[in-house]
């Protein structure tokens, strides 16, 4: 399939778009670079070992620039991962949250279906179950209420976006629900690649690793979880890239809409993460306790069965992969994509 993929410079677009390829399927991209660099797609073309991936540098809520884009490809599906996501700063911009990540997926979801292309795979997030009614979390689990406008996005994102299928059953709407992306491709040569100081676990870690921050600060050991320290589910981001060529399956199976949890399963703790970093990378990474970070829930682990069972995903990485990866990647790269 040939397939437009918005926010491909990104960290998990770049990734996805290696695994399309092995796939056999074709990409462009349509990246507005405001939270990424070229570098990602030049060294992707590398990977891949062809001479350039086919990107345009536009804002998905220029509609002229989009349409320009539809008129030279002929898309079967978007893969659909352009928005801005650093939960703190979306408190305190929130206009500009549902500006990009609403006004953008509006526009292109108007281009898209002009252009007959009714084929979209959009990059939802655990977040959206809010402090989650049930662990594990399966797909059933309520949408719950979101501690910060860019989840407030996510959630509404999905709404618009089962409305629009149930309205126009010719579109097929596949929504991702990703638990915690980590990790990077084995090369070391895409990652992460934060601007200023991380919001996310594991880029903190690298960054103490590293020498570029002095120690994690570990947010609360009062949680009722095993060690005190909050339970996420972090999948590796090659795993999470690979669940997207697994959701084209669907879609041209005609699923209509799909919804599915994108994590291993497993829930692991900040200092199981650290411990398993310190152990596997042989770096120290200094941390103190910190008080809990406002908005944080204690435990968040899905189960995956569903796209196992309907999408033939799973995945295959686990916690050593992860954070043999993410150092990889940092000692690399210790200032992420050169300008
Ligand atoms: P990222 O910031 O690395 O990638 C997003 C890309 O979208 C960036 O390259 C950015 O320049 C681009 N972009 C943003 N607004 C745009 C616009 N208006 N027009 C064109 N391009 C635009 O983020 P990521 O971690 O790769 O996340 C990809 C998607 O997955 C996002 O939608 C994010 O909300 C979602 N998600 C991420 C996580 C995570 O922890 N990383 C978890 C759940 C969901
Ligand atoms: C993980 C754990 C922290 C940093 C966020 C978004 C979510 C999704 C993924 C996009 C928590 C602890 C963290 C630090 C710490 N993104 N921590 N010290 O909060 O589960 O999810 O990213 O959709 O929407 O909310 O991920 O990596 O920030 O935190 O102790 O410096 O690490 O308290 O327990 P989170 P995270």
């Amino acid at each position: 399939m040939k397939i437009l993929v918005t926010g491909g410079a990104g960290f998990i677009g770049s990734h996805t778009l290696i695994e399309l390829y092995k796939a056999g399927h074709s990409a462009v991209v349509v990246d507005n670079l405001s939270n990424s660099k070229p570098e990602s797609l030049r060294r992707v073309a590398e990977i891949i070992g062809v001479p350039e991936i086919p990107f345009f540098k536009i804002d998905i809520r220029d509609r002229d620039d989009l349409e320009r884009v539809f008129a030279e490809h002929q898309f079967d599906a978007c893969i659909h991962f352009a928005g801005l996501k650093a939960v703190g700063e979306s408190v305190e911009k929130p206009w500009e949250y549902y500006e990009n990540n609403i006004g953008g997926t509006l526009v292109l979801v108007d281009v898209m279906r002009h252009h007959g292309c009714k084929n979209i795979i959009f990059s939802s997030s655990a977040t959206i179950y809010g402090d989650p009614a049930e662990i594990p979390i399966t797909e059933n689990c309520p949408k719950g209420q979101c501690t910060n406008p860019y989840g407030w996005t996510k959630s509404m994102l999905e709404q618009v976006l089962m409305d629009i299928q149930k309205a126009d059953p010719e579109w097929n709407v596949v929504l991702l629900r990703y638990f915690n992306p980590v990790g990077a491709h084995p090369s070391g040569r895409i990652g992460e690649n934060p601007n200023g100081i991380p919001n996310n676990l594991m880029p903190y870690i690298t960054q103490v690793a590293v020498g570029k921050r002095k120690e994690l600060g570990v947010f609360g050991n009062d949680y009722p979880t095993p060690d005190g320290t909050g339970v996420r589910d972090y999948i590796h981001v090659c795993d999470l890239a690979n669940a997207h060529v697994c959701a084209l399956q669907a879609i041209a199976r005609h699923c209509g809409i799909g919804i599915y949890n994108i994590g291993t399963g497993n829930g692991y703790s900040v200092l199981d993460m650290v411990n398993a970093f310190v152990k596997m990378n042989n770096v120290a990474v200094p941390y103190s306790i910190k008080p809990r970070r406002e908005g944080d829930i204690a435990t968040c682990y899905c189960n995956p069965a569903k796209a196992k069972a309907e999408l033939g995903w799973e995945a295959k990485f686990g916690i050593e992969e992860m954070v043999r990866d993410s150092w990889n990647w940092q000692r690399l790269n210790p200032d992420g994509y050169p300008d």
